[in-house]
């Protein structure tokens, strides 16, 4: 069902935990089936220093996560906000159609710890 790559990333996952003396923090749920996912983020000067997340969920979206976050390491807070789930699979060489859904966890949690981030941030 999965690609070869796929099944790497969810092997040997990358950036899984919580970012010590993290600044920014954004928890979903997949209402498809249940699952959880936290990504931590550290910004500073409005670049994505270091990116983990943590997650109760499939295959698909460690896999998805474990990319995702290395993807907007380093990168601007705008640049890593305008990361899609289509990019994250693209990455992955693709995912099976009934696991799409999985990928918008990853997505959504760290646009929502950019939220958290910049409400935090307001002047
Ligand atoms: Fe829940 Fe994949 S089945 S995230």
């Amino acid at each position: 069902m999965y690609n070869d790559r796929v099944i790497e990333e969810f092997r040997h996952p990358q950036n899984v935990g919580e970012v010590e003396n993290y600044n920014a923090i954004g928890t979903v749920g997949n209402e498809v089936c249940g699952d959880i996912m936290q990504i931590t983020l550290r910004i500073e000067d409005n670049i994505i220093k270091d990116a983990k997340f943590k997650t109760f969920g499939c295959t698909a979206a460690v896999a998805t996560s474990s990319m995702a976050t290395s993807m907007i390491i380093g990168k601007t807070v705008e640049e890593a906000s305008k990361l899609t789930n289509k990019d994250v699979i693209e990455a992955l060489g693709g995912l099976p159609p009934q696991k799409i859904h999985c990928s918008v966890l990853a997505e959504e949690a760290i646009g929502l710890a950019i939220e958290d981030y910049k409400k935090k941030n307001q002047k």
